[in-house]
């Protein structure tokens, strides 16, 4: 039986109760983060909670945590909950008001709900255990256009996922109405093309993941590796040689399959194993 946190208690997640009333239940109307967490140690902890402060300040919330409170919470959870590979879910919505009326109600305290998941051991790469790679579906991104906000109000992603889903993939590789890269329905998305790295610009078009810019920075250090931020096209997306989807749980997942035809030539790549090599190294070494 896990243990989350609710509005200030630490309890079982049988007994947290909100009210119907909530807004984040009502609209969505909230921000969440997810944060790695790997037996104590969060991985881009500062990331997580600088990014959740820019979606409350966006939408309007008031909550002023400071990131030593989030972090006690953070190690608590993760304590409560067995010490190991975990997911660290945190979410505050606006609240609950007596009535549904769409603007915001004045004087109500935000909601504030965490909970810790399982995620797989991670493993040191390899391309003999890798396995298979990820197969995507793709699709025009359908969402809203303010996909900088790590809004709970997720059903576009939703839609999107279970799109995927339904076709076999793992997940949803989605483009513009210029037919341009944008992300994932819950990852960003880097490519390669001989021996170059690329992933789209960080506009309201995608979530700034923490996972991408890690990469980023711990591939371009001391010129490692060479990571264009740039527009994408899906001509491109079709054309590279190696695919990969990054996110809090996924770190760095090679895909090998797009629409059901092989990624460059259909086995996981030498730049993944590069890529994610240098990342796990950057883990255990905190
Ligand atoms: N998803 N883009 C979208 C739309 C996402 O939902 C996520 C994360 C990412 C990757 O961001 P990060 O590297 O910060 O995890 C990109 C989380 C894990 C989720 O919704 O479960």
């Amino acid at each position: 039986m896990s243990t989350v946190f609710l509005n200030g208690t630490y309890m079982p997640v049988e007994e947290a109760k909100i009210s119907p009333l909530d807004r984040g239940f009502l609209f969505g109307d909230g921000i969440y983060e997810v944060i790695p967490s790997y037996f104590g140690q969060m991985v881009g902890f500062e990331g997580h909670i600088n990014r959740m402060n820019d979606g409350l300040k966006a939408i309007g919330i008031e909550l002023n945590w400071s990131e030593n409170q989030w972090h006690r919470l953070c190690e608590e959870l993760s304590n409560k909950n067995g010490a190991g590979p975990l997911g660290i879910y945190l979410h505050v919505s606006r609240g609950a008001d007596n009535k549904r009326f769409h603007a915001f109600p004045k004087h109500i305290e935000p909601t504030v709900f965490a909970m810790a998941f399982e995620i797989p051991i991670p493993k040191q790469p390899d391309l003999a255990t890798v396995g298979k790679g990820y197969a995507l579906t793709s699709t025009e991104d359908l969402r809203w256009q303010r996909c900088q906000i790590k809004s709970t109000a997720l059903l576009g992603n939703v839609l999107h996922f279970q799109q995927g889903y339904e076709a076999g993939s793992h997940e949803v590789l989605l483009y513009n109405r210029q037919h341009e890269l944008t992300e994932a329905s819950a990852s960003n998305i880097f490519i390669v093309k001989d021996g170059v790295i690329a992933t789209s610009v960080q506009d309201n078009q995608i979530l700034p993941g923490i996972t991408r810019r890690l990469v980023i920075d711990i591939l371009t250090e001391h010129g490692a590796l060479t990571v264009e931020e740039r527009t994408i096209t899906l001509n491109e997306v079709r054309n590279a040689d190696e695919i990969w989807i990054t996110s809090s749980s996924k770190e760095i997942a090679p895909v090998t399959l797009l629409d059901g035809s092989p990624v460059g030539d259909g086995k996981v790549g030498p730049v993944w194993l590069k890529a994610a090599t240098l990342y796990s190294k950057y883990k255990f070494n905190y």
